[in-house]
């Protein structure tokens, strides 16, 4: 061995030494930090776990990067005006004016009060100002998930002003980066896009405000090494939980290694912390597999439905909506008649939509009324109370639809209190659906929007369930209550949703048992911070089936399918068979008048619910599997399997026109079943009619169906066919 190789490995030993290496582990992912020769923390690993605990170290000297770049880009937390120059996690103001801050370790300590979840807090702090960030790491062992977030404290005796403070701030080194994305807008929700990230940054962001995934969600999927795959490969799948403006850049560097720095969106969000305050980032929530997507997503689901969803592992209610039945076109009679349907089709709950309220400015369409939350006397002359009492009546529950965040400037509310309204007093205003958005950032605004929800619980205690919409986005963002209290404009939309966050928070003190629908004029709202308050969120007003499946299945890498409302509506033609099934795949519901179904449709529709009660603790809490792309095949297939195997259901479609394109020659190959175990096949929701073509008195092995698989004879005249997948025991 030449003295020149004997000196180096001296050299790296001695810097192993000194340096600090910090390593955040679950089952199968590993994050590994490590000090360099300043002390500035870097992220030097992040993927599959090692066998030796003890190579970690040796990580970092295996890269050789630029001695003079080196450490710019793989910060753990990328701090500006220093030696960086490159995007910041951290952008500062000290309060003498001065923009540089340099991040250097200080300390590390790791909590555990629940078994399968700890938390490490990484303190750095800047040698001069003092200013502190804690890095968290809340590690989920058993899900490969992890949330991560930041803690700014002002140390100095000033006010000390953040131009930019991310949540998280990732390092990952690759060869090539494949991410897919979302936009959309109303009734377009999730249109998937993926791209390979070259040099530079992809952003995906929103500035919208309020509804403020409107045209992006703040979710996304990446394929580490190589395209995103169902069943193999690396997978990272995101969510930053900021019911808000968001901001995720995706940066590749100089080293084709990828960058990726999320939070808040600091566009017109300069905030300021006066001396000895401390800000708290929302939390990046991301789940890894080195298994493929579909790994990741079960993780994903298994998280959410334990530790984020409201009453995640809990039941739901399903429900008759009267929006696409009558819209805003209803009285007390027309109501009460629907809920003998309800009781009819067999659901637990009836869901009454917009336009009940209003009285000076009737809610008889989007234009007026929005604010006024009083029973139109009209419409309702005996009031909600009576609604309720003749829906139990009928045998079912009720609930109802609000949207205390905004309001219409045909109201009593905008003439009453135009100071709690956002908007530039000296611009034409801008309208949203006729509509603007209330400023939550005003504690009396904030008491207002609880008392809108709690009124109408103190006046019906047995009101079941909330649908909670938020149609607007914000334009001309100005708050009369800041300016009041001078405080600085920038801090609105950080502001609004932080109210937003304290309405909740007293809701959810109050009413913990309530189910409570997200809804943001369909899927403009799709965060886990939300989703914490909430039980499901309404993915999109479109209910064609066939869109569905497309937007359910995009949804499904994030979300488990207990937190999708899915509605059979006569938003399409196609027939209710098709409609119904689609709807099975997550919290089912109907928006029809259900006098108008004929006989066939009825009994269809009542097996159908009585057969989703007794399957829908497989699908709600089951694995899923996306075993057949829509966006690959003209079919799309999903099946969901219990977590002991012994039960799955698989969902069938053909999604394509095109002549003979449905035809299922081949039979699709299972998953997540048990090799060992027998089961036998049924089809369930089989219209009245319809011939029965599977053979139900087969046996097949788990190891048969997930080797060989099984054909659900898919076709033009069998669009759409549902499995039932049981465990035979002898
Ligand atoms: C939004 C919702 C719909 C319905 C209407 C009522 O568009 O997404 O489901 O509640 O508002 O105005």
């Amino acid at each position: 061995m030449s003295k020149y190789l004997i000196g180096f490995i001296l050299l790296l030993n001695f810097f192993d030494l000194k340096s600090e290496i910090i390593k955040l582990q679950t089952k199968d992912l590993v994050i590994v930090f490590q000090t360099d020769d300043h002390q500035r923390l870097g992220m030097v690993y992040m993927g599959d776990k090692l066998n030796d605990d003890n190579e970690y170290a040796q990580i970092r000297s295996a890269y050789r990067y630029d001695g003079a770049n080196e450490g710019i880009f793989h910060m753990a937390y990328t701090p500006s005006g220093t030696w960086n120059l490159g995007e910041p996690a951290l952008s500062l103001i000290h309060s003498d004016g001065n923009t540089s801050t340099e991040l250097l370790y200080d300390s590390h300590m790791t909590e555990s009060n629940m078994s399968n979840v700890s938390t490490t807090s990484i303190v750095l702090i800047d040698p001069v100002y003092k200013t502190k960030v804690v890095l968290k790491y809340k590690l989920f062992y058993e899900e490969n998930v992890v949330e991560q977030w930041a803690e700014i404290y002002n140390q100095e005796t000033g006010t000390l002003r953040m131009d930019k403070y991310a949540s998280a701030n990732l390092y990952l080194e690759g060869e090539d980066f494949y991410l897919k994305h979302y936009h959309g807008v109303w009734a377009k929700e999730m249109k998937p896009e993926t791209t390979v990230l070259t040099s530079g940054i992809k952003t995906i962001e929103s500035k919208l405000g309020a509804r403020a995934n409107l045209l992006q969600p703040p979710s996304f999927v990446l394929g580490i090494d190589g395209p995103i795959s169902e069943d193999k490969g690396k997978v990272l799948l995101g969510n930053l939980e900021w019911t808000g403006n968001f901001k995720i850049d995706f940066e590749i560097d100089p080293y084709g290694n990828l960058k990726l720095i999320a939070g808040i969106n600091p566009f017109a969000s300069e905030y300021s912390l006066k001396a000895g305050e401390k800000f708290e980032t929302p939390a990046f929530v991301y789940a890894y597999s080195a298994k493929g997507a579909g790994d990741a997503s079960r993780n994903m689901h298994n998280w959410a439905r334990k530790y984020k969803l409201f009453d995640g592992e809990g039941n739901r209610l399903t429900l008759l909506n009267n929006w696409e039945a009558t819209y805003f076109d209803f009285d007390e009679q027309k109501l009460v008649s629907l809920f003998s349907g309800a009781k009819k089709l067999g659901v637990d709950m009836f869901l009454l939509d917009d336009g009940w309220f209003g009285n000076k400015y009737p809610r008889n369409s989007d234009k007026s009324g929005l604010g006024d939350w009083q029973e139109n006397t009209k419409k309702l002359p005996n009031g909600i109370p009576f609604l309720v009492k003749e829906a139990e009546k009928a045998g079912v529950k009720f609930g109802i639809w609000v949207e205390p965040e905004m309001v219409n400037p045909k109201s009593e509310l905008y003439e009453k209190h135009p100071d709690w309204v956002i908007r530039q007093k000296d611009r034409p205003e801008v309208y949203y659906r006729n509509q603007l958005v209330l400023d939550l950032s005003n504690p009396e605004v904030q008491n207002f929007v609880f008392g809108v929800l709690d009124t109408l619980f103190t006046e019906n205690p047995k009101l079941a369930f909330i649908k909670w919409d938020c149609n607007s986005v914000i334009f001309n963002a100005h708050s009369a209550y800041l300016e009041k209290m001078k405080l600085p404009q920038t801090h609105l939309y950080v502001d609004y949703v932080k109210g937003f966050y304290k309405v909740m928070e007293r809701i959810r003190a109050k009413y913990p048992n309530v189910p409570m629908m997200l809804c943001s004029g369909g899927g403009g709202r799709a965060d886990y911070k939300a989703l914490s308050y909430f039980t499901e969120f309404w993915l999109s007003d479109n209910t064609d089936p066939i869109e569905r499946v497309f937007i359910q299945w995009e949804n499904s890498f994030l979300f488990p399918s207990i937190a999708s409302d899915n509605h059979i509506t006569d938003w399409s033609k196609v027939g209710i068979k098709f409609r119904t099934d689609v709807a099975m795949m997550g919290k089912m519901g109907y928006d029809i008048v259900v006098d108008h179904l004929d006989e066939n449709e009825l009994t269809f529709s009542q097996e159908a619910l009585k057969k989703y009660d007794e399957l829908k603790p497989v699908i709600w809490r089951g694995d899923l599997f996306r075993l057949v792309d829509p966006w690959e095949n003209p079919m799309a297939v999903v099946q969901y399997v219990s977590k002991d195997k012994s039960k799955s259901v698989m969902f069938n479609y053909v999604i394509s026109n095109r002549y003979g394109a449905g035809n299922s020659t081949k039979p699709i190959v299972l998953q997540g079943l048990d090799p060992n175990k027998k089961y036998k096949i049924q089809e369930i929701n089989v219209f009245p009619g319809s011939f029965k073509v599977i053979d139900e008195t087969k046996v097949y092995s788990g190891d048969y169906l997930l080797k060989v698989g099984f054909n659900p004879v898919l076709s033009s005249r069998r669009t759409s066919v549902v499995l039932e997948i049981s465990e035979v025991k002898n």
